[in-house]
């Protein structure tokens, strides 16, 4: 059942050029990269018309809401906010009518989330699900919503989930954008391009697997991790860490790349690596002088670089370079050198790498 893979998680991790297949299938034309998703053409005017976003979810779900409130925010110019569903759920939260609620969860369980999800619907907000099990109970609880369709994911660390949910959200941002006359032709037509692509963009940096398994090895002595990125790349840096603790348990944090300034530079000395993401975007530049100021304390850098990159790999101790695609799609490519990363090092450890220790797959409970 694990497909020849020694866990779950790495067979998750490989099957993602698929389950991204799945997850668009039917969804982006090949011949005119028109976006559609019914759960959007079928509740158009709410859409259209919601003063507001406000996502709710826990865990690798949250993270992909943060990129999916710079997607939404980018491209549909609706303003959004992000919220832990169990902190959401318990602080009385102006929820209006013209609110839409997005609710994200891999389970469709997860306590907090459902919670969340009710109290929006009380409220008279428009509820929207994006799932992966069809038929549970935050997909039946919503009244609309789409499914990531990447099938069962058995590891406790999300990997296909996280991927398959920033798919949507690209696609959710593209037909609302669309239908708001908030992007232009032609960003419209390279991010579903890029889209329709990613199956093989992501064939492709897979094949980073046996140099990051090479680079775990070194790392397994580290007690703390430092992940830094910053933009769409922020909340990736944010699932790196988290993937990092859950399974090898590894202290590990995630900080936008300017933040180290302000306080946690000071851990940096020649024990904390740090795993810094800087592909090129509009913030290169600044990411690359943040790179530099942990090396000059003394601290280890893995970088994701692009291929081809030649200034963060002079500074780096290590590089990964994976392809480039549209940046808002960014992350679903940097996430899986971080996924494997946090893999090898689980393993390496001899951790239980698809049922960490004090952890369930799903959180039924509050
Ligand atoms: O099923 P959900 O997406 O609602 O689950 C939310 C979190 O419990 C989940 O993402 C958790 O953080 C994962 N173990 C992370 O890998």
């Amino acid at each position: 059942e694990k497909g020849g893979y020694p866990h779950f998680m790495l067979k998750e991790i490989y099957e993602q050029p698929r389950t991204i297949v799945d997850c668009i299938r039917g969804r982006i034309n090949p011949d005119t990269c028109e976006v559609k998703l019914s759960g959007v053409i079928d509740h158009r005017d709410r859409f259209v018309n919601a003063r507001r976003i406000i996502f709710v979810a826990c865990g690798t779900s949250w993270h992909a809401s943060l990129i999916g409130e710079h997607l939404v925010e980018s491209i549909c110019r609706i303003p959004v906010e992000v919220e832990y569903a169990s902190e959401f759920r318990y602080r009385n939260p102006i929820i209006r009518e013209d609110d839409i609620v997005v609710a994200v969860s891999q389970s469709g369980e997860t306590a907090d989330t459902l919670a969340a999800v009710e109290l929006a619907r009380k409220a008279g907000a428009f509820v929207f699900g994006i799932c992966n099990v069809v038929g549970s109970s935050i997909a039946r609880a919503t009244d609309s919503g789409a499914y990531i369709h990447v099938g069962p994911e058995i590891g406790v660390a999300s990997t296909k989930a996280f991927t398959g949910q920033v798919t949507v959200m690209a696609m959710l941002a593209l037909a609302v954008g669309r239908e708001r006359g908030t992007v232009t032709e032609a960003y419209y037509n390279e991010v579903s391009a890029a889209l329709l692509h990613l199956p093989e963009t992501m064939e492709e940096v897979l094949k980073v697997a046996p140099q990051v398994a090479d680079l775990a090895k070194i790392f397994t002595y580290a007690h703390n991790f430092i992940y830094l990125g910053r933009g769409y790349n922020y909340p990736t840096a944010l699932e790196g860490a988290l993937k990092l603790k859950e399974i090898s348990y590894i202290h590990a944090e995630g900080y936008p790349a300017a933040e180290m300034k302000h306080g946690p530079i000071a851990l940096i000395d020649a024990e904390m690596p740090t795993v810094a993401i800087a592909t090129p975007d509009h913030t290169y530049e600044k990411t690359a002088s943040n790179i530099e100021e942990i090396k000059a304390r003394g601290g280890k850098i893995i970088a994701v670089i692009a291929r081809g990159d030649e200034q963060v790999r002079r500074s780096a101790d290590f590089v990964i370079e994976v392809p480039v695609i549209a940046e808002c799609l960014m992350p679903i490519v940097v996430s899986v050198p971080l996924q494997l990363l946090a893999y090898y090092i689980a393993v390496y450890k001899g951790r239980n790498v698809d049922q960490p220790r004090n952890l369930a797959k799903s959180v039924t409970v509050e």
